[in-house]
């Protein structure tokens, strides 16, 4: 741990060091808790809105109390940026300590809210792609509640990382879900594709940046299933994600993408999104 990193715990910013939740706490006991990543380029929250939106849905569904407005938020998190390097705010809610371990909610009793900033760690030769696996999507059906009970996630990631690979492709019932912890795009037949949002898969914030980069520059784009066998047969398969941006896939299963190369959309993509952050984070100053 950075020696001296403040952190954001129940209303104070204390050293990382010392800032303790108690054993009771609902988040420790039964993973009982949401959280929120949004990137931070230039000091400038990246789809601080639209990251908000997804934290309150996941209070909403979760029946958590948001303790704060969106710009009470928004100023808890400035203090803890640093504003010449590329970070990211990781912030959890969790519903709270109560005094016995009961499954049922707790009265009375008010949420945890833990943040911190750290870093985005450049992922060196991004260009060169990752290989990925294909794996059994076995987590449960409310996967558009961005929960910090992740032990689903956890253990697919686990098995594609003992396989060599950068990442997981969830599949249930034959069509790909999302990543273990990224949003999935393919091109198949010139088209950029990805599964359509519903209760099996993450909104993820990057995945609408893409759609918008993609309808915005004339670049065919749907949101449509896509079966195992189908993405066996795409073009070019990526990775979408906050602190990972888009990542090229040239393995899948042991077998090359294509030509095994990393494909002429993703180079072209990858351009815009980097365009896009830069004038986000100038026009948001
Ligand atoms: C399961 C899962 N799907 C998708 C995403 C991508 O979401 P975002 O682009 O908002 O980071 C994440 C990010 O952590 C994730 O954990």
């Amino acid at each position: 741990m950075t020696k001296n990193k403040k952190v954001f715990l129940n209303g104070e910013y204390i050293d990382a060091d010392k800032a303790n939740v108690s054993v009771m706490d609902r988040g420790f006991l039964f993973g009982d808790g949401i959280y929120e990543v949004i990137p931070v380029y230039q000091g400038s929250l990246f789809r601080f809105d639209a990251h908000l939106e997804r934290l309150e849905n996941s209070l909403n569904l979760t029946r958590i109390e948001n303790p704060y407005s969106r710009d009470e938020w928004r100023e808890i998190m400035l203090p803890l940026i640093d504003a010449t390097k590329d970070q990211y705010i990781y912030f959890q809610v969790t519903r709270g300590a109560a005094e016995k371990r009961d499954h049922a909610f707790p009265i009375g009793v008010k949420p945890t809210v833990f943040m911190m900033c750290n870093d985005i760690a450049p992922f060196n030769d991004k260009e060169k792609g990752v290989k990925a696996i294909s794996v059994e999507d076995n987590r449960w059906s409310a996967c558009n509640i961005k929960a910090i009970a992740l032990l689903g996630n956890i253990l697919l990631r686990q098995q594609a990382v003992e396989n060599d690979c950068a990442e997981a492709i969830l599949v249930r019932e034959g069509y790909v879900t999302e990543g273990s912890a990224s949003n999935v795009f393919a091109v198949i037949d010139g088209i950029l594709i990805t599964p359509p949002k519903n209760n099996f898969i993450l909104a993820g914030i990057t995945r609408d940046v893409i759609l918008e980069l993609a309808a915005a520059n004339n670049i065919p784009c749907a949101e449509d299933i896509i079966s195992l066998d189908a993405l066996k047969m795409a073009n070019e398969i990526w990775f979408a994600s906050s602190t990972r941006e888009i990542l090229p896939v040239i393995e899948l299963d042991g077998q090359p993408v294509a030509n095994g190369q990393v494909g002429q959309l993703w180079h072209q993509m990858n351009n815009l999104l980097q365009a896009y952050k830069m004038t986000y984070a100038t026009s948001e100053k």
